[in-house]
């Protein structure tokens, strides 16, 4: 089992689930939380990651950065390796202090996670209960959902509108007659790549807040620097005066961190202590956090990757264009198209000449999502979406 019996049972000792329902929990909840993805089994979703990660794969499945962190990062780590021995103490200090100071905020708004992914569990372990659940688009990136039926807490989910948006009024709908203790609202939102204006977001946590009051609003801004919308805007500011807001954002995507596993949460420190407790102590290595810490606040290298994705993003767009299909807005690392076929099987035939693709999602059947790799990558899969979507 991933969670063993005694911290599922700390868990429900928290109050989170009930005891009696422990067995049957257990195992469906372990189908969900490992699948990641309705319909697919466990083993399956295993083997189709390391199948991407095979060698020579061009690897536009997950959404990762193709250019990884960078040099600066790399002479960042290689200088700091003799200090593996010790607990990373003093770097989360260093970490959270540099945050702060980017977001101009201090460092009581801010904890940091073994990714963003250990901070979304930690808001369903910290916001939901069995009588307080959560509330999520559909589709969107499945772990807080996955997680929180693992852990028995119910899951409302409501789909996205005709152009791929999150419906807000239906999440605010959801909230009022749920009352539910978390909504998890990704902007930009993955897998379609839509994202939400300033303005609209504002106006959607102060109904939520209206609707049900005691509901947290997880907002995941894990794409945050690869929006180009002028009307988009980060609700870091607004976390700091409403104890019902908390911001995500992961080192996983623009900084290319995936592998190194570092994430960080904003929000008031009286609403972080709800999830603190769930954290591990020192959940981020010693070399990740020195990692994260050289490269958070180099606007130039920010810039660069935003530039090199949006020149990428263009090609692959018109490439998709130019043969027919319609490329919804994409304000992200990644698009969402509909290729009239189904997402399953066009993956499996682009497998085979090592292009590996996001996998299906089942709420839209017949859309892929496109990761964006390099430029090189790129002109390579287009010739193999040719080929396979001829
Ligand atoms: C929207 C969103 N949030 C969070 C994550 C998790 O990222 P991390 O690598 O920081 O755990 C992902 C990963 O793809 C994501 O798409």
């Amino acid at each position: 089992m991933t969670v063993s019996r005694r911290s599922f049972l700390t868990t429900v000792g928290a109050g989170s689930v009930g005891a009696l329902a422990l067995p049957a929990i257990s195992w469906r909840g372990r189908e969900n939380l490992f699948a990641q993805g309705v319909g697919q089994a466990p083993a399956s979703r295993k083997a189709d990651r390391l199948l991407a990660a095979s060698p020579g794969m061009i690897r536009i499945d997950s959404n990762e950065n193709p250019n990884g962190p960078g040099e600066h990062v790399f002479a960042a780590i290689r200088n700091h390796l003799t200090e593996s021995n010790r607990y990373p103490v003093k770097s989360e200090d260093d970490l959270t202090s540099i945050i702060a100071k980017k977001h101009n905020i201090v460092q009581d708004n801010v904890i940091i996670g073994c990714g963003s992914g250990e901070l979304l569990r930690a808001s369903v372990q910290g916001f939901t209960s069995s009588s307080q659940g959560l509330v999520v688009p559909e589709p969107t990136f499945e772990s807080a959902g996955a997680f929180a039926k693992f852990i028995g807490v119910p899951v409302v989910s409501r789909p996205v509108d005709a152009t791929l948006h999150t419906d807000l009024d239906s999440l605010v709908d959801a909230a009022r007659a749920a009352k539910p203790g978390l909504i998890y609202f990704c902007n930009p939102n993955n897998p379609t790549a839509t994202v939400h204006s300033h303005a609209d977001v504002v106006s959607f946590i102060d109904k939520v807040n209206k609707a049900s009051p005691n509901t947290t609003i997880l907002v995941d801004e894990a794409y945050h620097e690869y929006v180009d919308d002028p009307k988009y805007g980060t609700v870091i500011p607004l976390a700091m005066s409403n104890p019902r807001v908390v911001v995500a954002r992961t080192f996983s995507k623009v900084f290319g961190m995936a592998g190194l596993r570092v994430g960080y949460a904003v929000a008031q420190p009286a609403t972080l202590a709800k999830m603190t407790p769930w954290l591990l102590g020192s959940n981020v290595s010693q070399l990740s956090l020195i990692a994260a810490a050289a490269t958070v606040g180099n606007e130039a290298h920010i810039a660069a990757e935003q530039k090199r994705n949006r020149e990428t993003r263009e090609f692959t767009r018109k490439y998709f264009e130019k043969a027919g299909f319609k490329v919804p807005e994409c304000q992200a690392n990644f698009m969402m198209l509909d290729i009239h076929r189904d997402a399953k099987a066009f993956k499996a035939e682009c497998i085979k000449h090592k292009v590996a693709v996001g996998r299906q999602f089942p709420a839209l059947p017949t859309y892929a999502r496109v990761s964006i790799g390099t430029m090189a990558e790129m002109k390579k899969a287009v010739e193999v979406f040719t080929a396979t979507l001829a």
